[in-house]
């Protein structure tokens, strides 16, 4: 009998989702692309070649997408689900995936930025990532694959994963996977939260006067800059703290996903391939800062006051970005109130997200198969 193809429902068509999709499917997973009917931008192209996509750089070859702009048909497709959108497009995803029943369904945000606080409905398992596994642009219809990850970090929602989904998610994924403590822990090591917005602030002059015609990190994290990042990030490891939890720095983090290892921050903007090729947008309106500031600045901000952490160096980048951009970003954003976390005491917050000595799922997993 052949064996079963495992199925995956990619939710989100852009570059990440397409490197994922592309990724899948070349190791024999049988991959279904959703793109909202709204937001075609990069589909469009795409589905006028009949799905052909042509991909350089850390992949390379062409591939064939499926590709639906019918949710119906996306989870239907999968019991898998995994969310490429922005985190600023999950809510728009949530309205679709809330007029069906999947108390069945694994979903995985990629990156999660605490999705699963937000998520509000039942579904069987939802887990999230710190980062997508690719560095990836689209140019002109073609897909380049700037660097692969060797590995991310991912947590469940729920602590109690079943050895068969931990399974599942591990042999989907096709980078390794470090499993983290708590989504809380996964959402502290997104660290583009600590790279972004001040590299986009403390280039703000130069990224309006060129369009952007610059190299984001080589050019732009300077020592300055870098030592800016370092303040943000002492808050950030200082929140991990209250969870107990020893957070790497973030350029530990950087090095740990790209199996590099740059000394610091600026040895890493020079150095590394995946960053220091990286041009600057064009402008201010963008995602560096449209999504980093409001989905993990502001939520780590939130809580830091709720832990009574000093979190001012964040609490300068927010108020900044807002007088420069004119967004209320700390209203809008992933605040207490948003993650369903405004009501809980302090030590509830701790106690529910805090590091916990557990048999791991990996050593779970061993077990079951070993008696198998
Ligand atoms: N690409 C990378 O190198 C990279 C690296 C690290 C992390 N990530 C993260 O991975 C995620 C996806 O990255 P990406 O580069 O693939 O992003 P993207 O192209 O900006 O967006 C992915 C897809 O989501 C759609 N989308 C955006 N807003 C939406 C909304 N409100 N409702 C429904 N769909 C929406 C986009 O459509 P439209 O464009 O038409 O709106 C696109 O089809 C982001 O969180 C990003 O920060 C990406």
């Amino acid at each position: 009998m052949e064996p079963v193809q495992p199925t995956v429902s990619i939710v989100g068509a852009g570059p990440a989702g397409f490197a994922l999709a592309a990724d899948l499917q070349s190791s024999g997973k049988n991959v279904l692309v959703y793109s909202h009917p709204t937001h075609l931008r990069h589909a469009k192209s795409v589905l006028g070649n009949g799905g052909r996509l042509q991909v350089t750089g850390a992949i390379n070859g062409f591939a064939t997408l499926r590709i639906t702009c019918n949710i119906e048909e996306a989870i239907t497709f999968s019991k898998v689900m995994i969310l490429t959108v922005p985190s600023t497009g999950q809510e728009t995803v949530l309205q679709e995936l809330k007029r069906f029943d999947l108390r069945r369904h694994t979903i995985i945000a990629v990156p999660g930025n605490l999705f699963s606080l937000i998520a509000g409905m039942d579904v069987g398992c939802i887990l999230e990532t710190n980062l997508s596994p690719y560095s990836c642009r689209m140019d002109d219809g073609d897909l380049i694959v700037l660097g692969k990850k060797s590995r991310i970090l991912i947590a469940p929602l729920r602590r109690d994963l079943s050895p068969a989904i931990y399974n599942a998610v591990r042999n989907i994924f096709p980078v390794e996977l470090r499993w983290c403590s708590s989504v809380i822990e996964v959402c502290l090591s997104n660290v583009n939260g600590v790279f972004h917005p001040l590299m986009m602030l403390m280039n703000a002059g130069r990224i309006e006067n060129t369009a952007g015609d610059f190299l984001l990190y080589r050019d732009g994290l300077t020592n300055s800059v870098a030592n800016a990042m370092l303040a943000v990030d002492r808050v950030r490891i200082r929140i991990g703290n209250s969870f107990g939890l020893h957070l790497e720095s973030a350029v530990g983090i950087s090095n740990e996903c790209y199996g590099q290892g740059f000394a610091n921050l600026v040895d890493l903007a020079q150095n590394s391939p995946p960053h220091n090729k990286l041009k600057a947008p064009g402008d201010l309106e963008n995602r560096n800062i449209s999504e980093d500031v409001p989905d993990l600045l502001v939520c780590w901000y939130s809580l830091a006051v709720k832990l009574g952490i000093d979190a001012s160096p964040i609490q300068a980048v927010i108020i900044l970005v807002e007088m420069a951009t004119g967004v209320s970003y700390l209203e809008s954003g992933r605040n207490l109130r948003k993650l369903n976390l405004e009501g809980i005491s302090r030590s509830e917050l701790v106690e529910r997200f805090r590091r916990k000595r557990r048999v791991s799922n990996e050593r779970k997993a061993l077990t079951i198969v070993s008696r198998l």
